[in-house]
This record gives C-alpha cells, sequence and structure tokens, in this order.
C-alpha cells in the first residue's frame, strides 16, 4: 500500500532514497518522508503530498548522510498530515522506523507504552511500534536487533519495516510480514525497497525476504537473515526480471497509455512457451505437476479483489464452458472472514496482479489450512502470493505502474483461457475440432488486440468527449461480457471519478431500468456471439426510456448500430476471448475521459497499486 526503501553504503543515499520514492509513489500516496543519519544525529524531513512536495521540503537543507531511510504513506491510522507522516522516531530520537502494513493491536500497545512514560507525537498505529522496540532496547539492555525482534513477537498485524539508529551507524535493520520487502545487493553496499522498481536501476541482485523475517544489512558484511524466533535462515540471492526501461514511459503521456499499448506484446508475452501450435498443446508449467489434483477437484474457488476478481469472473465460464467444472468466484475480503466450506478436494486459484493484495493474500492462507491446493496466478515474480501458493503461472504482463490495471487483466484473462483450454483436453470435455479453432484464435490474439488498438481510438474520443460530462454511466453486459461490464465500469469510476456501474444487461429491468433517461449513457457491449439477440432487446428496453447507447459491436454489426448512438467496432473472435478483445476500448475509454477531466491518470486519488493493508 505504501513504499519504503533504504540504503546504507557510500554514495549519497538522498538522490537514491527520493528516486525510490518517486518510482513507487503508485503504490499509495498521501505524504512522504526521509530520515538520515549524519555523524552523530538523524535528520528527518516529512510533510504531507506527493513525493515532489517533499523534495520541495528539503530544498536548502542539509540532506547529506550514507544512510537513510524514505517512505511515501497511504495512511491508514492517522490523517495524513506532517506528524503522522513516516519516519516515526524513538523518544531519544536516536532510532528512526518507516512502516508498511498494520499494527492490529496498536491501541493496546499504546495504552501500555503511555503507562510506561511514552509521549506519542502522532495518531499513527506505526508509531507504537518504535517505542516498543526503544523500550525493549533499555529495559533489557540488549542489542537493537533482537530489541526489534522481540517487540515484532508482541505485534498483531503487518509490517515491513527498516530500522536506522544512530548508535549503530553501518546498519540497517529490515523485517516484514505481510508487506513485501526487498534486499539489493551493491558493492559494499545495500539497498532495501517494498518492490523492485526502486533498486532496478542500482542492483539485479536481490533477495526478496519471507514474512517473519528480521535482516540485519550491515555495511563491508554479508547479509544475515533471522527468523521471529531467532533462529539464523538461509537466503538465496535471485536475478531481478525487471529492466529500467519496463518502468520508464517510453514516450507515452501516461503508464496507464503505455500498458494499453503494450497488450499486443503482453498478451504474447503469457502465451510465449505455453501454446505450441504445431503440435496443438498447450502446457502451463508452473501447474502441471497438480493436473491430476486439479482434473479430479470437487470445484474451483476463485478468490480476488478488483480487476483480479472481474478476471476470475470470465475464468468462471471459461471453466465451466470447456472442463465442466463448477466454479465459486469470491471477493477475497469476504471471504476471508465468512468462515468459508473448503473442501481438501477444491482448488483454490488466486489472482492478483501485484501479488501482495492483503485480503487475497488472507484468503491464500486460510485455504491452505483447510488442506485445499492453491494455486497463484500472479504478475510480479517473487510476490508474497505467488510464494504462498502451492504453485502457480505468472501472467509476464510485465511491469504495471498505472493504478488502473489494464494488461494485467487481459494476461490474466489469456492465462486462464490456456489454463481451461489444457484442463479440457486433459478431461477429454471438448472436441478437437473446438480446440483447434480456440488456439488458432489465441495465436491470432495479439494481432486482433493491435488491430483494436488501431482502429478504435478516434471513435473512442468522440465517445469520451461526449460521456466526459455525466455524473452516472451504466455498463451492461450479458454472459461473457458481463464481467467486461463490471471492468469497464471499474475503470472509468477509478479514474475519472465519474460514478459508473456494470450489470447484467437481463437484470436493468428488475429496477436499474428506473434509472434510464437522456442524461444516461449506456455502454453496451452486444458482440455477436452467444446471447445476442437478447442483449438486441435489452438495447431496445434502454432507447424506449431515451437512454443514449455506446455499443461494442463486433465489425460489420448493423442491428445494434442503428439502435446505437456511438458505436465502436471490434474484430470478431471465439466468444470466449471476446472480453480479452471488447476490454480494449472500454480501457481506452476511462483513459481518455480521465485526461479529458483532468484527472491524475497515473495515481488517482484515494487509490494505490498495491492494497497491502486490509
Ligand atoms: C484495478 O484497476 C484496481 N487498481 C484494483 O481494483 C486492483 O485490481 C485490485 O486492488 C487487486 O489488485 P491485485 O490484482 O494486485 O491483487
Ligand atoms: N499503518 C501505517 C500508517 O497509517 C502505515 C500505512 C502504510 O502502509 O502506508 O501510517
Amino acid at each position: 500500500m505504501c513504499g519504503i526503501v533504504g540504503y546504507i553504503g557510500n554514495k549519497e543515499a538522498y538522490p537514491i532514497l527520493i528516486k525510490g520514492l518517486q518510482r513507487m509513489e503508485y503504490r499509495g500516496y498521501d505524504s512522504a518522508g526521509v530520515a538520515l543519519l549524519q555523524s552523530k544525529e538523524i535528520k528527518v524531513f516529512k510533510c504531507s503530498g506527493k513525493v515532489a512536495d517533499l523534495e520541495a521540503h528539503c530544498q536548502g537543507k542539509d540532506i547529506s548522510g550514507k544512510s537513510g531511510i524514505a517512505h511515501t504513506r497511504w495512511a491508514t491510522h492517522g490523517e495524513p498530515t506532517d506528524v503522522n507522516a513516516h519516519p516515526h522516531f524513538s523518544s531519544d530520537r536516536k532510532i528512526a522506523l518507516i512502516h508498511n502494513g498494520i499494527i492490529e493491536n496498536h491501541i493496546a500497545l499504546r495504552q501500555a507504552l503511555i503507562k510506561e512514560g511514552y509521549m506519542f507525537e502522532s495518531e499513527t498505529d506505526t508509531e507504537v511500534l518504535i517505542h516498543l522496540i526503544e523500550d525493549i532496547h533499555k529495559k533489557e539492555n540488549i542489542d537493537l536487533v533482537e530489541s526489534v525482534r522481540l517487540a515484532l513477537t508482541q505485534v498483531v498485524g503487518t509490517y515491513g519495516i527498516i530500522v536506522l539508529s544512530v548508535d549503530d551507524p553501518n546498519t540497517l535493520i529490515v523485517a516484514r510480514k505481510g508487506s513485501p520487502v526487498i534486499i539489493g545487493f551493491g558493492k559494499d553496499e545495500y539497498y532495501v525497497a517494498s518492490d523492485a522498481s526502486a533498486l532496478v536501476e542500482y542492483t539485479k541482485k536481490v533477495v526478496y525476504l519471507n514474512d517473519e523475517e528480521i535482516a540485519v544489512l550491515s555495511k563491508g558484511n554479508d547479509l544475515v537473515v533471522k527468523n521471529i524466533h531467532n533462529e539464523t535462515v538461509p537466503h538465496s540471492i535471485q536475478k531481478l526480471q525487471m529492466t529500467l526501461s519496463q518502468i520508464e514511459k517510453g514516450g507515452y503521456e501516461h503508464f496507464m497509455l503505455k500498458e494499453i499499448y503494450e497488450q499486443p506484446t503482453s498478451i504474447a508475452e503469457s502465451m510465449r512457451g505455453r501454446l505450441n501450435l504445431k503440435k496443438e498443446i498447450v502446457a502451463l508449467g508452473g501447474i502441471t505437476e497438480y493436473e491430476d489434483k486439479l482434473l479430479s477437484a470437487r470445484r474451483f474457488i476463485i478468490v480476488a479483489c478488483g480487476t483480479s476478481y472481474h478476471a476470475g469472473l470470465v475464468a468462471e465460464h471459461l471453466f465451466e464452458d470447456l472442463v465442466r467444472i463448477p466454479v465459486e468466484v469470491e471477493y477475497a475480503s469476504e471471504f476471508r472472514y465468512r468462515n468459508p466450506i473448503i473442501y481438501e478436494d477444491d482448488v483454490v486459484i488466486a489472482i492478483s496482479q501485484s501479488g501482495e493484495t492483503a485480503d487475497t493474500l488472507a484468503a491464500v492462507e486460510l485455504a491452505k489450512k483447510k488442506g485445499a491446493l492453491v494455486l497463484g496466478i500472479c504478475n510480479v515474480v517473487g510476490s508474497s502470493i505467488a510464494r504462498a501458493t502451492h504453485a502457480g503461472s505468472y501472467t509476464h504482463a510485465g511491469f504495471e505502474i498505472g493504478v488502473a490495471s489494464t494488461k494485467a487483466f487481459t494476461s490474466q484473462v489469456t492465462v486462464l483461457t490456456l489454463m481451461a483450454l489444457s484442463l479440457a483436453m486433459r478431461k477429454e470435455k471438448i472436441q478437437r475440432k473446438q480446440y483447434t479453432q480456440m488456439i488458432a484464435a489465441l495465436e491470432d490474439l495479439p494481432n486482433k488486440v493491435k488491430y483494436v488498438l488501431d482502429s478504435v481510438n478516434a471513435t473512442v474520443q468522440e465517445v469520451a468527449i461526449y460521456m466526459k460530462d455525466f455524473s452516472n454511466v451504466l455498463y451492461l453486459g450479458r454472459n461473457y461480457n458481463y464481467p467486461v461490464a463490471l471492468e469497464g465500469a471499474l475503470k472509468l469510476k477509478e479514474i475519472s471519478y465519474i460514478h459508473a456501474e456494470g450489470y447484467p444487461a437481463a437484470e436493468m429491468k428488475h429496477g436499474p431500468i428506473a434509472l434510464i433517461d437522456e442524461n444516461m449513457p449506456v455502454v453496451v457491449i452486444a458482440t455477436k456471439k452467444g446471447t445476442y439477440k437478447k442483449i438486441v432487446s435489452n438495447i431496445e428496453e434502454v432507447k424506449a426510456r431515451k437512454g443514449k447507447i455506446i455499443s461494442i459491436v463486433t465489425e460489420g454489426d448493423v442491428d445494434v448500430k442503428n439502435l446505437s448512438d456511438f458505436v465502436i467496432e471490434i474484430p470478431e473472435t471465439e466468444e470466449m476471448l471476446v472480453p480479452i478483445i471488447a476490454s480494449i476500448p472500454l480501457q481506452l475509454l476511462a483513459y481518455y475521459v480521465a485526461v479529458m477531466c483532468g484527472k491524475n491518470v497515473d495515481k488517482p486519488r484515494n487509490l494505490a497499486k498495491s492494497v497491502t493493508v486490509e
């Protein structure tokens, strides 16, 4: 949800820290701060606002120091004020700490510490942690690493922390539980951050810290990692997959537009090595060893949030149509607290772009406890969910920086389609002919997506000019296209702040049609396949009440065209692949409306790219 970054070595820390915050600002941004170790004191600069506001705040100040920590915050406890910004300090101002996560039992800890005489400056949960550490450090007269470990044994909640101390100037102490932490190795120096984007230009050698691990980054010494029980644990240095160019805008005005236009490539990458056209074989290496369990599963339970949840709804159709297995799709946040019934022969599939969504991670842990096989469909290599699941497949969509998910969604659906096809063939639930057709359609998918990106742009911008002044929009779809309606509505509302709702088109007559008048634009995904005739009637129902129709149709359509105020045509493909193609114009529509409304497309208000808190 927020970003933490640290550096200790022989270079000036400030430029590395600030650039690290800028690279991670998409994760959450309502205040920012930096602490620098200078001879005998820790200098802290922090303020509400964005990283640029922090940079302005630091102008003209002494920002020297060869080790430091920095934080961009997405507030959970306490307003996004200067005082509540991180880093937070011990009472003697000799220790500074930054934190990503939530200390669930912060009230009890705060009350106990106040009884001990500690004064709190902020309203945050985080501040209890730094006072708890200093309390143990003083009372037990033990070293800071051990004090951090003992303090964390009293914490209920999640954390990704970095601790800096005047008394130990050559060391940073790092720990994680539920919030990501990556450690980078330089020449006689260490980097640490919430995600790889803050490290990639300095090093490719990284260690992903695991839950309940504490790392000691001591300049000139090897990395030491212990678990919460004070046992030294091994750690493997891995090669970072990401490149610097991947996180640059590449000439586009926004990361979101770049990522929308990357989809021909990202979809191809999702299939690379998994679709053998000549042999007509589909194989997802990451789950092959569990294929028998998948084939004998009682049902699939898909857990996800937001856009990933919508990918799960498409997958429900794919698995039930192709594999003939019952599927349930659950919001992870609801699932985890519902005391769900999970059988050992259930298969739970967690879908997550970031691989760090707290609710989805918790749902994974719950499913594992109940004995189910748990698979992950993630985009970020080495992410918490990817490492918490028994197996899974990466979507390989490339680094997605725009808070509104686009290429990750189409890559998720692509991988889920491959998975459904592979299982359908193994279960002999699909005719060879249909299988061959689907493989050919998948092979052609990147070209179709490129064609859509090139052909719909002008029309979509026309629709955006029309739509940008409305306060409410309805998105309608049926069957495979109902999740597309939900996804289109989410895209619009999360970056333009225009209220939008996705609905099953047939559901309109059960209430929502009361909303229809000339002030209600209605986007309808009305492609030729499946329940086409039914959706034409739904459009006529809306039309009869003066609703304005913006339709996504199969190229050459006439019936829906004659009923529409705006028509966006997409090329024909297999019904099961329509959600991937139909979502592209809706991504562009949301993007152009948001730009025309002057919104911050890549960093919409109140949102963060990775929701690592509840
Ligand atoms: C999508 O546009 C949103 N930014 C959000 O709904 C996102 O899909 C959701 O937070 C889940 O994230 P994840 O895929 O990283 O788990
Ligand atoms: N819970 C902490 C706070 O509200 C950290 C939030 C975050 O992860 O940014 O300050």
